[in-house]
């Protein structure tokens, strides 16, 4: 039987060298969460939100799923943009896409994934919203520029949601974010430069 020993051994050894560098870190902790930050990334195991930019724990809340899509009636991440807006009071919303994301790969499939294909299904719609530039492209250049209009897309369905928009209407200092991970580089890049804030719909 596999108890995956190791990893206890090393959890051990991980919380002994933060105490080493500040005895009281977990203590502290352990009182409140006050991330600045709520992280909308893909599930891939390659793309650890905390990891790839450096964060200890309680700097950033996160919530992942296959291509880090935004939908509407997705009551789970839903729940964590309100609970991120509306409790924790973050200040930046990241939605973080990856070249390469095997969950675009398989939304530009014409092949059956089983039950997984009605989630990509959401990727398929950025996919044929944009059917004209991505007609022009083929292989990894195809993936890789749907791996970035799905994060615009994200984006825009974030900016949507009622818990956002009620959040700027009540001018809440809060910023939307397009980023994109490059698991060959370990390298982010901003795809919209000048966040998404609720400036210009205040009065
Ligand atoms: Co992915």
């Amino acid at each position: 039987m596999e108890t995956l020993e190791h990893l206890f051994k090393k959890n051990k050894d991980w919380a002994d060298s933060i105490l080493k560098e500040d005895p009281a870190f977990f203590q502290r902790l352990s009182k409140i969460q006050a991330p600045e930050l709520l992280w909308i990334g893909c599930s891939d195991s390659r793309v650890p939100a905390n990891e790839i930019t450096d964060l200890a724990p309680g700097e950033v809340f996160v919530h992942r799923n296959i291509a880090n899509v935004v939908v509407h009636t997705d009551l789970n991440c839903l729940s964590v943009i309100q609970f991120a807006v509306e409790v924790l009071k973050i200040k930046h919303i990241i939605v973080c896409g990856h070249y390469g994301c095997g969950g675009i790969k398989a939304a530009l499939e014409d092949k059956d994934h089983g039950l997984i294909d009605n989630w990509l299904g959401h990727i398929k719609d950025v996919s044929r919203l944009n059917q004209q530039e991505l007609s022009h492209l083929s292989g990894a250049e195809k993936v890789d520029r749907l791996c970035e209009l799905n994060v615009i897309e994200q984006v825009n369905n974030v900016c949507n949601t009622t818990i956002v928009k009620n959040a700027w209407k009540n001018e809440v200092e809060l910023y939307v974010h397009g980023w994109i991970y490059n698991i060959e580089n370990g390298i982010l890049n901003d795809l919209i430069n000048t966040p998404i804030s609720g400036e210009s719909t205040l009065v």
